[in-house]
């Protein structure tokens, strides 16, 4: 049988993609099926190369054989992420990250990646629990159900390994991007390179025999560690009781994003101090320590080393903005009145920040989610949707929801849920060796524990982490690529 999974390198366009003050011509391989046995159309590679590189041209001091492979993918809200194509970022509305990757030099692989939507007949915008659709039959067939998205990444890198030296760039220079959803997808491509427990929907989908491991992870916010985001959101959020929030409604003038406020009922209240109890029991059973090997841990109260240091992260970050200015320079993305200068919470003198009253920061940042901030108890929730498949549309995914479900639910398997967990996987994979996190400092989406856990978990196991909590930032990302690509240079030049 012929191999499916050959890369034919005669088999481009010549494209020029053009925004901002961007203009990149590159050979463009679109649309190339990276398995065997897609179950669904969206999963294709695109992959762009500079045009220059096959003239025998240098960028950047890369050339066709040796440009890293970068590879952003699209996926946001654990929806499927359609292959990025050069051009304008469709959240943030600047040149994204596929046309400034190949601007600097770099070879673009862009896997289209399935979803919890995948599958769906409807194409309607939905954000948590979805759709209205009470028959299974106006669902369509589900198929992007966890952990397609984790699937279909790793089968898109065994694509690119299996052709190496065919297709442009350096196969063993693969640096994945994305933010929230995305980047959690990133953080579990890097903790799981090549681990068995990926093989069987590995094979289902005809994905090349190869190695699935990479260089470089850099996350944004990424919105893991799902099963133990709803202790951590109240461990740091237990006290506010109000939530601050985006909703979408329908107006005469289309879906539009509207400001709710509202306040947590008494039930959720009760909860949220149920989960934060839970909380210190699960960090301290992961050992973390700090950089002088002192142990990072948490008393039955919450209080403890631990969080002195996600205090010191944020004292750092306040820092650096009082040094740069560099955050609130970001125009549209700084939270109105998140300048470091004005904030009571911060005590600065002589230049350096001194205190940091965290109650009056937690209160400053805001909740955003009522209690369980991920695993809903009517699951609607992105994340309890991405636990169900063709049978169940939601499942629950802690034991600690699944008990005070208020609608007939089931509880995910735990393997499952363990697939979607990159912290689960640090120390037992072929962990990239490289890794940049970066979680806005003022992103409420999951809690601040989440990513100081995931970035000291990895330093622990010795490898080379760049985490910041960059000051004033909500939840979003690719907002200093040109920091990002400074980084990959000093790793691959
Ligand atoms: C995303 C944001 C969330 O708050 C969440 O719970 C899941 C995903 C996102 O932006 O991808």
């Amino acid at each position: 049988m012929a191999d499916k999974l050959r890369f034919n390198p005669e088999e481009y366009e010549i494209k020029t993609f053009e925004a901002g003050n961007v203009r990149v011509t590159c050979r463009a391989f679109e649309g190339v099926e990276y398995c065997a046995k897609p179950v669904n159309g969206i999963q294709k590679l695109n992959i762009y190369t500079p045009a220059d590189y096959f003239e025998g041209g240098a960028i950047n001091g890369y050339t066709l054989g040796t440009a890293p492979i970068f590879m952003p993918n699209t996926v946001g809200g654990y929806m499927q992420g359609p292959a990025m194509v050069p051009g304008i970022d469709r959240f943030n509305g600047q040149v994204n990250s596929a046309l400034r990757a190949l601007e600097h030099g770099y070879v673009v692989a862009c896997a289209g990646i399935r979803g919890r939507n995948t599958g769906m007949k409807s194409d309607e915008f939905f954000v948590g629990g979805n759709a209205g659709a009470e028959d299974a039959s106006e669902l369509g067939e589900l198929v992007g159900r966890a952990p397609a998205l984790a699937v279909d990444m790793k089968a898109a890198i065994r694509y690119l390994r299996h052709n190496a030296g065919v297709i442009p760039g350096d196969a063993e220079r693969i640096v994945t991007n994305g933010t929230s959803a995305g980047g959690a997808l990133s953080a579990i491509t890097g903790a799981t390179g090549n681990h068995p427990d990926y093989r069987p929907y590995l094979e289902a989908i005809g994905a090349a025999e190869e190695r699935d491991d990479i260089f470089a992870a850099s996350c944004y916010c990424p919105i893991h560690n799902l099963e133990n985001a709803d202790a951590a959101y109240e461990w740091l959020f237990c006290g506010e009781d109000e939530y601050h929030r985006m909703k979408f409604v329908q107006t005469d003038r289309g879906v539009q994003r509207v400001a709710d406020v509202g306040r947590m009922s008494d039930k959720q209240v009760a909860l949220s101090k149920e989960l934060k109890a839970l909380f210190p029991a699960y960090l301290n059973g992961l050992n973390l320590k700090d950089e002088q090997g002192n142990p990072l841990t948490l008393d039955d109260a919450g209080e403890g080393s631990f969080k002195e240091c996600v205090r010191e992260a944020v004292i750092a970050s306040a820092q650096r903005e009082l040094d740069t200015l560099w955050a609130e320079k970001l125009r549209g993305l700084f939270v109105e009145g998140a300048n470091v200068d004005r904030q009571a919470y911060l005590t600065i003198g002589d230049g350096r920040v001194v205190g940091l009253d965290w109650d009056g920061f937690v209160h400053a940042i805001t909740r955003m989610k009522s209690t369980p901030a991920f695993d809903d108890l009517k699951l609607l929730s992105p994340e309890c949707e991405e636990f169900g498949d063709g049978a169940v549309f939601a499942r629950h995914f802690t034991e600690f929801a699944q008990r005070h479900t208020e609608v007939p639910a089931e509880l995910a398997d735990d393997q499952l849920v363990k697939l979607l967990n990159p912290v689960r996987y640090i120390g037992k994979a072929d962990a990239a060796p490289h890794w940049r996190i970066r979680h806005g400092a003022y992103d409420r989406d999951t809690a601040l524990a989440i990513p100081v856990i995931l970035a000291t978990m990895l330093k622990n196991h010795g490898i080379d982490v760049d985490f910041r909590l960059p000051w004033g930032l909500p939840h979003s990302g690719d907002y200093d690529l040109d920091e990002l690509f400074a980084w990959i240079d000093g790793l691959c030049r």
